[in-house]
């Protein structure tokens, strides 16, 4: 599939590597919907960005979490762009919490925004690209399922459910829609992540580097314009970290 002249639309676009997916994508000639939670201004900001690229841009304000949110991003977009080609779910939390302290709570609100959300967005889109017979959903999930880090149990568990999100809508939505997910490794690392912390993580990285938001919009854009054969993968993006 061509990026330029498509349709899409990356959630948690205002700051960070959805960020960089958005921008990715205009600088590539596609009109980009992002959605925001609570960067307003990051989001405003991004698109003027966006629009630099002589594309189409509109932020929406959305808690993925919620249905009835997903529903009215649907609606807005249907009614400006009539489509869409490309959903990227990237949007996420990144809540740690000591085992000895988890509570139900705790996986309710990893797992409603991280896993929940991407679920809501790719039935409630899968549906329409499935009617126009052609579509791509990317979803940003991480390494760290297949060894999860201490003291982020639900983020994990919700992360692994979006592995196998993944595998089920690339099933339900062939040939027409291909679902693959994106899986980095530490990219920019939480607030708070001391320089030791920082050196030990490239030690253990076989690439020693930290990864970089652009590896991910570009393993993005690979997964739309580099191949249509390509249907639920997981695309590690770690610099080796899963072969360490
Ligand atoms: N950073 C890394 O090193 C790394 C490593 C592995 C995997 N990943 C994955 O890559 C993706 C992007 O990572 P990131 O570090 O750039 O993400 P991030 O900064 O932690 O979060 C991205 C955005 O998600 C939005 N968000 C959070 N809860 C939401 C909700 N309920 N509804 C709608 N939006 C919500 C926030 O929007 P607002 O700012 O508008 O509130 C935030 O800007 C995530 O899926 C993450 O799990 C990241």
């Amino acid at each position: 599939m061509k990026i330029k002249g498509k349709i899409a639309l990356v959630t948690g676009g205002a700051k960070r590597i959805g960020n960089e997916i958005a921008l990715g994508l205009a600088s590539k000639g596609a009109h980009v919907v992002i959605t925001y939670l609570h960067s307003k201004k990051e989001a405003q900001v991004t698109v003027k960005k966006l629009k630099r690229y002589g594309v189409k841009a509109h932020a929406i304000q959305a808690d993925q979490s919620r249905a009835h949110d997903v529903n009215r991003v649907f609606r807005e977009v249907m009614a400006r762009f009539k489509r869409l080609d490309i959903l990227v779910n990237s949007a996420a939390n990144y809540l740690k919490t000591p085992f000895t302290e988890l509570t139900e709570n705790d996986f309710n609100r990893s797992v409603d925004t991280n896993l929940k959300g991407p679920y809501l967005y790719a039935i409630t889109f899968g549906k329409e690209m499935l009617k126009r017979r052609s579509g791509k959903i990317i979803h940003i999930g991480d390494w760290g399922i297949f060894r999860p880090y201490n003291d982020y149990l639900p983020y994990f568990v919700s992360k692994g459910g979006v592995a196998t999100l993944t595998k089920a809508l690339a099933k339900a939505l062939a040939p027409f829609v291909q679902v693959n997910a994106i899986l980095p490794g530490p990219m920019m690392l939480p607030e708070g992540t001391s320089a030791r912390e920082r050196q030990a993580i490239i030690r253990e990285t076989p690439l020693k580097r930290i990864g970089s938001p652009r590896d991910i919009a570009a393993a993005v854009e690979f997964l739309i314009e580099g191949s249509d054969f390509i249907t639920g993968a997981l695309l590690p993006v770690d610099g080796g970290r899963s072969i360490q």
